[in-house]
């Protein structure tokens, strides 16, 4: 069965079976902006087999290892194998070093570019994406006992479900713009902090900042006056339910529990803020789903 192969700040797992019940019965496309590790797109893609989809995401290396699992699924199994086997055979301080060369590297080929990606990403600390000021990825070693660095099994079935998807490296924006009335979209954008301190927002160089809540509010305003059925995920927080608010877009929420976390307290469930523009509101192709 497919489900995300990546550890991702944010990912959806736990929410994606809430979120597909919440979608329309029908659905011409699934289009996902901020796709990260993809739980909901598996979660579709194992309900509705072969539905047409759009995932994208400004994280360019995140969708190149898409792309390569999509189409050099051999290759990419490959190159991941021989990196999980080195790191096996390996212990402690070789364990190390053997992440900070492959982390180092700059590989040539798609293929050896998608491993190391799903490599680092299974073996560095927290399963965390940042990268520096000038794109170099910079976790340091997580130090797992075991990690499953190359479940082959789990590859093919995403790369099977990955068959019938688009895949592009964009900004959320211009991704909506193609969506058309029958598609349905999700978007999970990173989140509003909950405070100054907690928060892990950055996946890509450039920070998602209060400008870009604002942009996302317009864009999904734009999506329900041209009649695309949406659903949005953000933090409780006060900032977003006043964007939101008083739209006449529904507005729910549903506990959650962290994925990635380190620290134990912050394993307790936070609340989620689920938005849709065809809910309760009574959406009807078109109208935008306003109350008013
Ligand atoms: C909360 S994560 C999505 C998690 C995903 N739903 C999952 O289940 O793994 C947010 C994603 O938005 C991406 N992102 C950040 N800024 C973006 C932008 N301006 N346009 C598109 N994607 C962006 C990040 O790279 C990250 O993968």
């Amino acid at each position: 069965m497919a489900r995300p192969f990546l550890k991702w700040a944010g990912g959806k797992g736990k929410l994606a079976s809430t979120i597909l019940a919440a979608a329309p019965p029908a659905m011409a496309r699934y289009i996902e902006p901020f796709a990260g590790a993809g739980a909901v797109f598996f979660a579709v893609e194992e309900a509705r087999p072969g539905t047409p989809a759009l995932l994208a995401d400004a994280n360019a290396g995140l969708i190149e290892t898409y792309t390569v699992l999509r189409d050099e699924l051999a290759a990419l199994d490959g190159a991941l194998a021989a990196l999980a086997a080195e790191y096996a055979a390996s212990d402690g301080e070789e364990r190390s070093a053997m992440y900070y060369r492959v982390r180092a590297s700059a590989p040539q080929s798609p293929a050896e570019r998608a491993a190391r990606f799903i490599f680092l990403n299974r073996t560095c600390y927290n399963g965390l994406f940042r990268v520096n000021a000038s794109g170099g990825f910079n976790v340091p070693h997580g130090r797992y006992k075991n990690p499953r660095i190359h479940d082959a099994g789990l590859l093919a079935a995403c790369s099977a479900a990955l068959q019938r998807a688009e895949l592009r490296v964009a900004d959320f924006a211009g991704i909506c713009e193609e969506a058309r009335p029958g598609d349905f979209v999700y978007l999970d954008p990173p989140y509003q902090p909950l405070s100054a301190t907690a928060s892990f927002t950055s996946y890509t160089q450039a920070d998602f900042g209060p400008a870009d809540q604002l942009r996302l509010r317009d864009t999904f305003e734009d999506l329900s006056r041209r009649g695309v059925a949406a659903v949005l995920s953000n933090s409780d927080h006060p900032v977003i339910q006043g964007l939101y608010s008083g739209l006449g877009y529904r507005l729910e929420t549903v506990p959650m529990s962290r994925a990635i976390n380190s620290k134990g307290a912050g394993r307790a469930p936070i609340p989620e803020l689920l938005i849709d523009n065809f809910g309760r509101v009574g959406f009807v192709s078109g109208d935008g789903g306003r109350a008013d």
